[in-house]
């Protein structure tokens, strides 16, 4: 959600700001603002609804100088999106400025209370409420950072928060309740940065550190300390971050996305890199948590994750049960916390999260500790919260992703859900050698028939031309594409804002089938393999009733084309490989449907790409 920046150091405040807040926007792009503090002292605020583009037209056109300041892009919870409630925001006396990441969940109360305390509020936000319990804090004589610390114990819910004072402009404070959000603090050369995001330091410093809950960080031009809610210095090992700055930048590429879904090509070999051997065939995970022994004992493994990494647990839940032959499923975070899941230390709690910082998904990696569960995490984020719960994490290795909808990660992700399965078939032995050396050869070749997919772009791009014109869409899949096929929705309800549902197609006669006509076209995925004839039956039934369908379908196949309206073909490949492969004509057929409707599938709407609440 959204995204928070700060600095303090030799150079001008503003624009680094600036360029942070832009590496951060697809956080949450509702509104955006920054607080510049000077020497005077002087604070200027400048807010904007809207983009940090609109944001930074707005500063050009004022003088504003300092060498200290803190920034804010929003992703709305509490009071509509206006100037008023972009962050930052002020005390009463506009001394304290302050950015909030997360919701306050006591906010009424605590807004009462500071009303009838004489407390002046110019916004509808709970954020607002953390800047006057800070200022109430130190009428009463408390420094800032002891200020924090009280007003941190008074609110409810997570939270990342970084306050500053123009009475001592150079030093910021930066704390974190909780799983709202991660804050990166950079120690570099010419000044300090703290920032939600790693890509928002790197231009300045690799040398980072990741505040955990319940820590606060205070940095100055030269110094950055890191204390406990009692006021206890932490000493807090730094790491040097072996990531670019280069994700955030679109090249020559029109979206984000569309960038992102050309680097799957390599991404994906990237993934298998140190844990594919392609010359003895064989996997291992060397980055594997559990010993041999563990493994042998493990007697179920449940994958957590929400939105696209829920549909990448549900891929992996069917990767695990055939490959392993151990029960496995995936369930929706948000709602295994809230379950009494049966757990114990032969189960494996694998959480997904691309991000390594979803607040559900968190939780749900909360709940499996508490039941005593082994778990990982696999994520793109080395040193998130969710890579730091996790007894061990497999990294994915596609990179940063900026685009709001994912895409490489999904497809890594599988990947390496794919690798552990044949993993913990190996040592289980329920993989012999020779199909574990099939799986291997397949592996080899996917990187390559992605690259195919991608350059067949043109015939995705026909294709959502027509799509763009509907309003309904039904996406049919069984066994392992069951997911691709709820993704294919998924990504088509994001950028494009089409409605469109994702649906085993054996439950499709229970019901869906009432709603097959010409004006919502189904995309039926039935690549080779042993339920292609079962979905052949599907298309069959959905052109009887006058329904329009594209099938995706493999290379070959003479059926699908004879009953199908448009075939998208996908190479030769084993089940598994078929369901990742079908990923990219799924991402570009949503993409190309957006821009069809001059839609921008970098930022759709409501969305925000890290969803650090419930
Ligand atoms: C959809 C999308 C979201 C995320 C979900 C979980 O395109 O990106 O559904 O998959 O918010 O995010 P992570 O993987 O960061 O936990």
């Amino acid at each position: 959600m959204c995204g928070i920046i700060a600095y303090t150091g030799r150079d001008e405040a503003a624009p680094i700001l600036l360029k942070g807040l832009k590496s951060l926007e697809y956080r949450g792009y509702d509104s955006a603002g920054i607080a510049v503090l000077n020497a005077e002292p002087h604070v200027s605020i400048t807010k904007t609804p809207g983009r940090v583009e609109e944001l930074e037209r707005k500063v050009a056109s004022e003088n504003i100088t300092g060498t200290s300041g803190i920034g804010h892009t929003r992703w709305a919870t509490h009071g509509i999106v206006n100037e008023a409630n972009a962050h930052p925001h002020t005390s009463c006396g506009s001394e304290l400025v302050l950015v909030h990441n997360g919701i306050v969940e006591n906010y009424l109360e605590l807004r009462a209370e500071l009303l009838d305390a004489g407390h002046k509020f110019t916004s509808e936000t709970d954020s607002e409420i953390i800047v006057h319990l800070i200022e109430s804090h130190m009428k009463d004589g408390a420094s800032l950072e002891d200020a924090t610390r009280r007003a941190a114990k008074r609110i409810r819910g997570a939270a990342a928060i970084v306050v500053a004072t123009a009475g001592d402009p150079g030093r910021i404070v930066g704390l974190r309740l909780g799983n709202a959000g991660g804050i990166v603090v950079g120690i570099g050369k010419t000044g300090m940065v703290m920032a939600s995001d790693l890509l928002a330091v790197l231009p300045h410093t690799r040398t980072v550190a990741y505040l955990d809950s319940g820590e606060m960080a205070i940095i100055t031009p030269d110094t950055a300390s890191f204390h406990d809610l009692d006021g206890g210095v932490i000493e807090k090992a730094t790491i040097e971050s072996d990531r670019s700055a280069e994700a955030a930048e679109r090249g020559s590429f029109r979206h984000f996305m569309l960038k992102e879904i050309h680097e799957q090509a390599e991404s994906t070999a990237s993934a298998m890199r140190g844990r594919v051997d392609f010359e003895n065939e064989t996997v291992s995970l060397p980055d594997f948590p559990f010993s041999e022994e563990e493994i042998r004992r493990l007697d179920q493994v449940i994958i957590v994750g929400m939105g696209t990494s829920f549909h990448s647990a549900m891929m992996g839940a069917y990767m695990i049960e055939e490959l392993v032959g151990i029960p496995a499923r995936a369930e929706n975070a948000s709602e295994f916390r809230y379950r009494s899941p049966v757990l114990d230390e032969n189960t494996l709690v694998v959480a997904v999260t691309q991000s390594g910082e979803t607040a559900d998904t968190l939780a749900a990696m909360e709940a499996a500790r508490d039941g005593g569960a082994k778990q990982i995490a696999v994520c793109e984020t080395e040193g998130s919260q969710a890579t730091r719960m996790a007894d061990g994490s497999l990294l994915i290795r596609a990179g940063q992703e900026i685009g709001v909808a994912s895409t490489k990660t999904m497809t890594n992700t599988i990947v390496v859900l794919h690798l552990l399965a044949l993993h913990l078939g190996r040592i289980r032995g329920s993989l012999g050698d020779e199909t574990v050396a099939d799986a291997v050869r397949e592996l080899a070749a996917l990187p390559g028939k992605v690259g195919d997919l991608l350059a067949a772009e043109s015939t995705y791009e026909a294709i959502a031309r027509r799509l763009a014109t509907k309003r309904h869409l039904l996406y049919l899949g069984r066994g392992v594409m069951f997911p691709a096929a709820l993704e294919g929705a998924l990504k088509m309800k994001e950028i494009a804002y089409i409605h469109a549902e994702g649906y085993a197609a054996g439950e499709m006669k229970h019901g869906a089938i009432a709603l097959i006509s010409d004006l919502m076209p189904t995309i039926a995925l039935a690549p080779a393999g042993p339920l292609r004839e079962k979905m052949v039956s599907n298309v069959n039934e959905v052109k009887a009733r006058g329904g329009e369908v594209i099938a995706v379908a493999t290379e070959g196949d003479t059926m699908l084309p004879a009953v199908a309206d448009e075939v998208i073909y996908l190479p030769p490949a084993s089940v598994q490989m078929s369901a990742i492969l079908s990923l990219v004509p799924m991402q570009l057929l949503a993409y190309y449907t957006a821009l069809q409707l001059e839609l921008d599938p970098d930022k759709p709407r409501n969305l925000a790409k890290t969803v650090t609440v419930e």
